[in-house]
């Protein structure tokens, strides 16, 4: 039996996924004998011990501090010990190496990626520079900076197209959750999914637009990987709504496949994840061009979402693990340490 610190909430455009996610947690590890201290993060920052009787658990409460550095979490006169953090925070502030960096301070493990793999996974140049180094496909890309940019907007334009073809798709180079991304066709369209980016920061990744299926694969510290999943997006990508409001999308586990292909996207996942040096969890994500190159990685998410009907759960689900059990593992792998 261990004390869980549940961290959940956060400042991104996840928040809401991470609250969902939580009570599921907080459930699943109060069933595998835990004791659960659920606190969670205000869109402001601010951190708040929560009532677990109150569901869908949210934000707020009555205040709670960290303390550094010795991780004490404080709430008014009390001391709340814990044994380990489960931060199920998404994006920015929570899976980006900043709060990872925060409990390294205060010395309390914690489940997932240390600082190293979040804070590269989280930038899609950074990361993809070290997939193409491990050897692991991945779609051409080119980044652009909005200093340079601004300069010269058409000329940078013209020759991303050259050499990546129409349409791409422009992301920002440090979100999640598919905010502020668009798919764009032809100089001005381009242009204007660039400026739509550079909102989010200064650094953008653009892409050559890639036909194929979305295959994602759920790794565990080892690392040892699940069967691949598919997504189904309602919307023509995986947007924001197609995610998150579209009840309409799927993800299907396992996806249909055949069996040397199953074989092949694990391998590469179990790569990806060793290639950033990852720990504890993360999902990978690729393309499947079946007439094509294969398989091309895009991503690694190293806290993906963990609602009980989220893709993470739903690959390990499909694999014979319960959802409990997987939560209790995280909770095992967080505490064997590195
Ligand atoms: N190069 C690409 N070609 C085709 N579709 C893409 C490409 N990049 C992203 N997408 C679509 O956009 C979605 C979100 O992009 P992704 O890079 O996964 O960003 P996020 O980190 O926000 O999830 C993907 O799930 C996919 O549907
Ligand atoms: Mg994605």
């Amino acid at each position: 039996m261990s004390r869980v610190l549940l961290l959940f909430g956060g400042r991104s455009a996840e928040h809401e996924v991470s609250c969902t996610s939580a009570v599921s947690i907080y459930d699943a590890l109060g069933e595998a004998g835990h004791h659960v201290i659920p606190v969670g993060i205000d869109r402001d920052g601010e951190w708040w011990i929560v009532d677990s009787a109150h569901r869908p658990f949210r934000a707020e409460g009555r205040p709670a501090a960290l303390r550094l550095p010795d991780g004490r979490l404080l709430v008014g006169d009390d001391d709340l010990g814990y044994d380990v953090v489960f931060p199920v925070l998404h994006g920015p502030y929570g899976e980006d190496g900043t709060m990872q960096g925060v409990f390294e301070i205060a010395g309390k493990p914690y489940v997932g990626c240390g600082v190293l793999p979040s804070a590269l996974a989280m930038d899609k140049d950074i990361a993809k520079q070290i997939f193409e180094t491990a050897g692991i496909p991945t779609s051409r890309w080119r980044v652009v900076r909005g200093s340079e940019y601004r300069q010269d907007p058409t000329g940078t334009v013209v020759s991303l197209l050259k050499y990546l073809g129409s349409p791409v798709f422009v992301k920002p180079a440090e979100l999640g959750s598919s905010v502020g991304i668009s798919k764009a066709e032809g100089v001005t369209a381009v242009q204007e999914a660039i400026d739509e980016a550079l909102r989010y920061g200064e650094k953008v990744v653009v892409e050559e637009f890639i036909s194929g299926r979305e295959i994602e694969v759920a790794v565990l510290g080892g690392p040892r990987t699940a069967l691949p999943g598919e997504v189904h997006s309602a919307g023509e990508w995986y947007d924001y709504d197609s995610k998150y409001e579209d009840a309409s999308s799927d993800f299907e586990v396992p996806a249909r496949l055949p069996e040397q292909s199953v074989a092949e996207v694990r391998a590469l996942a179990a790569r990806a994840f060793a290639a950033i040096e990852g720990r504890g969890l993360a999902r990978v994500d690729f393309f499947f061009e079946e007439r094509g190159r294969g398989f091309l990685i895009n991503e690694v998410n190293t806290m993906p979402g963990f609602t009980s009907i989220s893709g993470f759960p739903k690959m390990w689900m499909g694999t014979g693990m319960t959802y409990a059990e997987l939560c209790n593992e995280l909770v095992e792998l967080a505490l064997d340490g590195p």
